[in-house]
């Protein structure tokens, strides 16, 4: 990211001039460029607790990840006593002898291998050479070789092949060359940082400060639990969340020094930074999987409540209209928007496009939507009267944080719809809207999909009142908004009827999904579920566009969901559904109640309740999880951890 990228070099000239040597080594050094998705994890704890229960524990709730080793690390007596293993979080604990004593202060970490490969002496944390720091880190050195070539050179030796052991020797280096002080352990991770290139979040334990813990972020997230008299750290606030609420979100840039009854947090430049404490919303429960096999099916199954949190305390007194107290707009501001541009990626970017459809049809205001890939390095023309959206589940996308950061420093007005609280994008945005969906822990995302759905609906109703809707259709809106969830019940009751179906489609290869207007982007939607857990290929089209190349595809062997729920285009998907009929392929229908499709026309049907035309995309969405999860599970996919998937995207 440009902005921070510049930051880091004025830091380089202004504090490093004694590391001269170094510097103008490594700026001739090559760096490695790595594109790796981030799926490790961070836990670290500080207290009067057994260390050891308590990153196992967070270890766990943080599996749904993905990794292939584990290992944790505690500090008691001025010694390391660390266990590593390859797979699951359970040989780790099963490698763990009584007689161990990893005292009250520790970390703890999954990989997922990137430099190097699948090992015990790849597993973190990792030690440095003369023995006196441990560290756990996510994401990538771009830089290691060219430092690691310059601590060989000063006598380090190397037992892995990670960029992370190099960063810890890196820390050690500067560490032995720094005079005693109070301060030495956090500005030798300073001084480090200082001459790494790439992402990370780490944290770091010191031999010669055994009550100490200090962390630092760059594009990867850390968060640090407040307790009574005991401090987390971690990379997602799940692996804490049993044991406090209260977090402090640490920015980019920033490192904390942390004991166990305080922490501070500084800058590179060593510049003090208030913490900015939040409270998360979240119960024990919400991170656990309960009577479900899978989070994915738990979410899914949640979704009358998470659509009934988006719009808690949402609508006006008289119920007709939609608010939004996070925007920081007043009505008279609003009414001046002209345009609005969505950004965002994935599941989030189908969200965005069925904003594009509501809003131009509810409150003809012209809506665009990009990929925040594409934005924050294209050039999109906007007016000075456009309002910008980041949509992020996570709030840490880094190519939504990044067109975030591109679309205030054109000067928009920038806005995010997010489901974590103080995360990155809610933090660096101007205001927003949170989901309140809860914690999302399947890697596919279904109830933040819906609650995102169900924003947007709510904006095209609030822009819509503001501009041309009338009191009537607003209040018809509201009440359709309002009768969400038990519907949506209603489709999670048939949730055995819709297995049925989607294990007849199990063994397929290929599957189109098509849908026109609004339901367009939820052929999108259902394409990806599909394709993210059960690796079916599967694409989504508007139903129209099927005769321009895609029929070319239809045959016995690749199935087609039809989404017809419209009735005003009623009659232009039935004639797209005998199409393909005629070209033998097997035919699935998502429709709503009351729907004239004969039998003959269709195989498989699967019926949702009628609904505000506006709110289909929400109801239409179900059915789809379903379809894909079943299908998923019929072919013995490992659902919550699909291959080479990651929750949160925090690299390019
Ligand atoms: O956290 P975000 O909403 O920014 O994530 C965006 C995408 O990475 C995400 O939606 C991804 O496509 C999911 N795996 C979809 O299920």
């Amino acid at each position: 990211m440009p902005i921070i990228e510049g930051k880091r070099k004025r830091c380089l000239s202004l504090t490093l001039t004694s590391d001269i040597y170094l510097k103008n080594f490594l700026a001739k050094g090559p760096a490695m460029k790595s594109m790796n998705l981030v799926m490790c994890s961070i836990i670290g704890y500080v207290g009067v607790k057994d260390v050891a229960q308590i990153l196992l524990d967070g270890l766990e709730r943080l599996e749904y990840r993905g990794y292939d080793s584990a290992g944790i690390t505690g500090l008691k007596d001025g010694t390391f006593t660390s266990v590593k293993q390859l797979g699951r979080v359970k040989n780790l604990s099963n490698a763990i002898k009584p007689s161990m004593n990893f005292g009250n202060l520790g970390i703890g970490h999954t990989r997922w291998a990137t430099h190097g490969k699948v090992s015990v002496k790849n597993a973190h944390p990792h030690v440095s050479f003369h023995g006196l720091f441990s560290i756990v880190h996510n994401g990538v050195i771009e830089n290691y070789e060219s430092i690691k070539q310059y601590l060989a050179k000063q006598g380090y030796k190397f037992y892995s092949e990670t960029d992370t052991e190099v960063l810890v020797n890196l820390i050690e280096y500067h560490f032995r060359k720094e005079p005693d002080s109070e301060n030495r352990f956090l500005v030798s991770v300073q001084k480090a940082l200082l001459h790494v290139r790439g992402t990370y979040g780490i944290a770091v334990l010191c031999k010669n400060n055994p009550e100490e813990m200090v962390i630092a972020r760059k594009s990867s997230p850390l968060i640090i639990g407040i307790g009574k008299n005991e401090m987390f750290v971690a990379s997602d606030a799940c692996a804490f969340v049993a044991y406090t609420k209260n977090v402090v979100y640490l920015n980019d840039g920033e490192l904390a020094h942390i004991t166990c009854s305080d922490f501070s947090i500084t800058t590179m430049k060593n510049e003090t930074i208030d913490a900015v404490k939040c409270e998360l919303d979240w119960k024990v429960e919400d991170v656990s999987r309960g009577e479900h096999e899978h989070f994915m099916l738990k979410e899914i199954c949640e979704q009358p409540i998470s659509i009934e949190n988006a719009m808690r305390g949402r609508f006006s007194d008289d119920l007709s209209t939609a608010k939004f107290g996070g925007l920081q707009l007043l009505p008279r501001e609003l009414r001046q928007i002209d345009r609005i541009l969505f950004c965002a990626c994935g599941t989030a970017w189908h969200a965005c496009l069925v904003a594009e459809y509501l809003i131009e049809k509810y409150a003809r205001i012209p809506v665009e939507v990009a990929y925040s890939s594409e934005f924050r390095y294209g050039n999109v023309p906007l007016d000075k009267n456009t309002l910008v959206f980041i949509v992020s589940q996570s709030g840490e996308t880094l190519d939504s944080l990044a067109a975030l950061q591109e679309s205030k420093r054109k000067g928009y007005r920038t806005l995010a719809i997010t489901n974590a609280i103080g995360s990155t994008i809610a933090r660096e945005s101007e205001g927003g809207i949170y989901q309140h969906s809860g914690p999302e822990i399947g890697v596919a995302s279904t109830k933040a999909f819906t609650a995102q759905l169900c924003i947007v609906a709510m904006l095209a109703l609030l822009f819509g009142r503001l501009h041309n809707m009338g009191f009537d259709e607003g209040s018809e809106f509201v009440q359709s908004l309002l009768e969400l969830p038990k519907k949506i019940s209603q489709i999670l009751d048939k949730k055995d009827e819709i297995q049925r179906i989607a294990k007849k489609y199990a063994n397929c290869k290929d599957m189109l999904f098509l849908g026109r207007q609004s339901m367009f982007p939820i052929a999108l939607e259902g394409a990806l579920k599909l394709k993210e857990i059960s690796y079916i290929h599967a694409e989504g089209y508007p139903a129209a566009e099927m005769k321009h190349g895609p029929i070319a595809l239809i045959s016995e062997q690749c199935p087609c969901v039809f989404l017809a729920t419209q009735k005003d285009i009623w009659q232009k998907n039935i004639s797209n559904i005998q199409e393909v009929k005629a070209r033998n392929a097997k035919i699935v229908v998502v429709a709503s109640e009351g729907h004239q499709i004969s039998p003959d026309h269709i195989d498989d049907l699967m019926e949702i309740p009628d609904t505000h035309d506006a709110l289909k995309p929400i109801l239409a969405t179900i059915p789809l999880q379903l379809f894909a999860y079943y299908i998923a599970k019929a072919r013995g996919c490992d659902i919550d951890k699909p291959r080479n998937l990651a929750k949160s995207v925090t690299v390019e």
